[in-house]
């Protein structure tokens, strides 16, 4: 058997001509252009990379974006002041803090100051919360993009065994949250986990965002499994890598992911798809869901549709 690859370039470009259909909607109706901002704070080489990522395919589908950079010895508190300036601000619809910071943030500090109805990247306590019991209102852009792929292929996730290796915030734990939401039987592996082989194994779709290059092998594969590689790794000559050995994988599996062209060109179009969500949830105003207070005295009122983005 030889894997049929889901290629994530391909879905992206579906999704982002919808998306600047959706863009170029809004704009005539009611005259908002959705507005994106990128907080980079210092220069980190890989952040800086796919900070620009982020503003080009914005630029791509008609969402205005700016970059903000500051520098990376800000104090904490101004950085928060200026989340919450931008919180405050009507002509910004979505904000991102690009992770990591250094290390005198207090990274879950910042991301709860991100109004909840800005948090396009889905990383605010309330959407990691909302995931648990089906009320986010966005989903975390890679576990929400790799979703979409698997819908886009028609590969049905309810009652199958999804194996997750890696138990991150941004992606294995809300991939779980997210999987267990459309009645998958998931497992979710991590650094500490004994014979990761055996839970490889069961699982008919198996999505791996370990960060290590070629973790898994054929062997650790079932015949006709669903691979999904989130991995992002550079060999010795700098070329990108998954987590998967893809060549070999590819013999046992019934679908597969490419690295790069994968689950990459997902997560960015999933931002983009937030962020349209966010500016035409502003615009339809008047339907109003009441949330609780947030603890950092944010805004409690939301305006939109519940759970509109719920992967
Ligand atoms: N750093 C690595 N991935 C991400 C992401 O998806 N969002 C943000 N904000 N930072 C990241």
């Amino acid at each position: 058997m030889s894997a049929r690859i889901l290629d994530g370039r391909e879905i992206a470009r579906d999704i982002r001509a919808d998306t600047a259909l959706r863009v170029a909607e809004l704009t005539a109706k009611a005259g908002i252009v959705p507005h994106l901002v990128v907080i980079l704070v210092g220069g980190n080489p890989a952040s800086r990379v796919y900070v620009e990522n982020k503003i080009r395919a914005c630029a791509e589908v008609g969402i205005r974006s700016t970059l903000v950079t500051l520098d990376p010895g800000i104090a904490a508190q101004d950085l928060i002041a200026e989340i919450e300036r931008l919180n405050r601000s009507p002509d910004v619809h979505g904000i991102l803090v690009q992770l990591p910071l250094p290390p005198h943030h207090d990274i879950q500090a910042v991301l709860r100051a991100i109004s909840v109805h800005k948090d396009v990247d889905g990383f605010h306590l309330y959407n990691v919360g909302g995931l648990v019991v089906g009320r986010t209102i966005f989903s975390p852009c890679t576990p929400y993009g790799v979703m979409r792929m698997l819908d886009h292929a028609g590969i049905p996730v309810e009652g199958r065994n999804v194996t997750i290796v890696g138990a991150s915030n941004i992606v294995g734990k809300p991939m779980a949250l997210m999987m267990m939401a459309r009645d998958a039987t998931v497992s979710v592996c991590h650094a500490k986990t004994r014979d990761l082989a055996q839970y490889t194994i069961l699982a008919d779709i198996l999505i791996v965002a370990a960060g290590v290059p070629r973790l898994i092998g054929a062997q650790m594969v079932r015949t006709g499994a669903v691979v999904i590689d989130v991995g992002i790794n550079r060999d010795p000559q700098g070329r990108l890598q998954g987590d998967v050995d893809f060549d070999a994988v590819r013999e046992r599996a019934s679908y597969i992911t490419p690295v790069p062209g994968g689950v990459g060109p997902m997560t960015v179009t999933m931002l983009l798809v937030n962020t349209v969500s966010a500016a035409e949830r502003i615009a339809e105003g008047g339907r109003a869901l009441m949330l609780p207070e947030q603890p950092d005295g944010g805004p409690g009122r939301l305006t939109g549709r519940p759970g509109a983005d719920a992967a």
